[in-house]
């Protein structure tokens, strides 16, 4: 069973000062036709009428509880005409958008990731089919562009996954074309109460539609962050704040129109001008899963972290000598057939022995024919490379692969030329690198896609012999003595500044 906050995302806008912001944005008219596309219990529909008591509103809403609720508070309005329909379905509403738009203002909350059964997604699949049918708030701000007037404002309150995610490259280019950004507010979803998305921010996006394109591509439109409070929304103070402005045709033209925005338009810059991506020189893939990590996993001691619940591994069946093996990727027989492999886990550089995996013959068949096993990218299996682990606690990682293999929580970096590995691990692990990476997705999350848009420099020789020997330093103190000397690490991060500019 579905529960009903979840089925119709009905988390409400309870914020004053959000919808304050909000309405506002809208420049409202007192003969503006207006539409709120999932009424909820109506807090945008309330605010407005407060301004405006013969504001004329078309509420449209699924779930017939809120309908209800709507009903009874807005009923005696004769100005406010309350539907209980499916936004993104509605026939009536498909008909004015292929007209040209009806309304002149919109404003909405719209449910972010709503569950959609199986059939519902095959018909907005088909409907939305440039969109990514899974993320519903996509989708409904794609609809009420659509609804919109020519010059009509709309302002939606969203996650900001579609700034830069790839999924959401058509709805930018969307934006970017159609609409004449008018301010984008970014701030943490704690402002937002009762909503926690765990890592994506909160965006509130105020545009206009526009037809012509050019006059899309000359307009140019402030970014708003660094909110220390919900209240600083209700009077925007651009002193407290930070001010980002952008042309729109300069966004259109990063690649995959991504929103670049960061602390330093030169990040932003590299990335879009860098002549060499991570992506040219080096293969980065997701790594290994057998599928049943409870059977197949060994640990070599009952207190490594995350390891208590596996099986000890037994040092007579740890194979030593796998490297040199010729068919390798089918399995060994005989008692000796566990191999280390890599797990995620922050740990730079260089991440102690720990984890085993059963890699015998009849292991190895089972995971390529399992269907909950992840037999992915072999040929980079027991390879030399550097591991980065899909999610960051701060600050990005990377440690060595050593010819193991390496688990689905690691992207393995696997450079063209061998002799750059000691180069890139250097750079990963740098401030220099995290700031690409975060301007390139503000996530936590660093998947292969877009770890292969970090731009890369070669060093020149010098830097090369410096930083190759100084990281072979931190490597033999760290198996030699568990640790590393921190200036080591310190001059590496300059040089490597001194190799991108920041
Ligand atoms: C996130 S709530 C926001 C409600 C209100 N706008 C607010 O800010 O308080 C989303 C609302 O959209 C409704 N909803 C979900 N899917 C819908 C759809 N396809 N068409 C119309 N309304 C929908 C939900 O029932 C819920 O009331």
């Amino acid at each position: 069973m579905i529960n009903e906050a979840r089925k119709y995302q009905a988390f409400y806008t309870k914020s004053t000062p959000i919808v304050d912001y909000m309405v506002d944005k809208l420049l409202l008219n007192p003969t503006d036709k207006i539409f709120e596309p999932c009424g909820g219990d109506g807090v945008f529909v309330k605010a407005i009428l407060d301004l405006n008591e013969f504001a004329n509103i078309d509420i449209c809403e699924l779930n017939p509880a809120s309908i209800e609720v709507l009903q009874s508070k807005f009923s005696t309005f004769q100005n406010v005409n309350i539907r209980e329909c499916d936004t993104l379905l509605d026939n009536e509403l498909s008909f004015n958008s292929n007209f040209g738009g009806i309304y002149d203002k919109i404003i909405a909350n719209p449910p972010y990731g709503a569950w959609q059964n199986l059939a519902k997604r095959a018909i907005l699949k088909k409907m939305y089919s440039a969109l990514y049918a899974k993320e519903s708030y996509a989708l409904f701000l794609f609809r009420c562009i659509e609804l919109l007037k020519e010059e009509g404002i709309l302002s939606f309150i969203i996650p900001d996954t579609f700034l830069n995610l790839h999924m959401h490259k058509a709805i930018r280019k969307h934006i970017l074309t159609k609409t004449k950004i008018i301010e984008l507010a970014l701030f943490p979803s704690s402002f937002f109460p009762g909503v926690n998305f765990g890592y994506a921010n909160l965006s509130i996006i105020t545009l206009q539609k526009k037809s012509n394109q050019t006059e899309c591509f000359s307009n140019s439109f402030n970014v708003l962050t660094n909110f220390s409070s919900v209240e600083q929304l209700a009077s925007i103070k651009e002193y407290e704040l930070k001010v980002y402005s952008f042309l729109q045709q300069e966004i259109f033209s990063n690649p995959d129109h991504a929103f670049l925005i960061s602390d330093n338009s030169s990040i932003a810059k590299a990335i879009n001008n860098a002549a060499l991506k991570i992506g040219d020189i080096a293969d980065c893939v997701t790594g290994f899963y057998s599928g049943d990590d409870k059977t197949f996993l060994q640990v070599n001691s009952p207190d490594l972290k995350n390891g208590k619940n596996y099986d000890l591994v037994d040092p007579n069946k740890i194979n030593r000598e796998y490297k040199n093996a010729i068919n390798i990727l089918d399995g060994f027989e005989g008692e000796k057939h566990f191999l280390p492999i890599v797990k995620g886990g922050n740990t730079k550089y260089l991440k102690p022995e720990g984890w085993f995996m059963n890699w015998s013959k009849e292991a190895v068949s089972h995971y390529k024919k399992d269907k909950k096993a992840r037999f992915q990218n072999p040929q980079y299996y027991f390879r030399f490379g550097i591991g980065v682990p899909m999610i960051s606690s701060s600050s990005i990682t990377a440690s060595l692969i050593e010819n193991k293999l390496f688990d689905q929580s690691i992207v393995g970096i696997f450079p063209k030329d061998e002799s750059l590995t000691f180069y890139l691990l250097a750079f990963f692990n740098s401030p220099t690198c995290n700031k690409f990476i975060r301007t390139i997705n503000p996530s936590a999350n660093n998947p292969a896609n877009y770890i292969k848009k970090i731009p890369f420099i070669s060093p020149n020789e010098e830097q090369k012999e410096i930083i190759d020997s100084t990281v072979r330093s931190i490597l033999e103190s760290i198996a030699t003595q568990g640790h590393y000397n921190e200036q080591d690490e310190n001059s590496l991060n300059k040089l490597i500044e001194k190799i991108f500019g920041f």
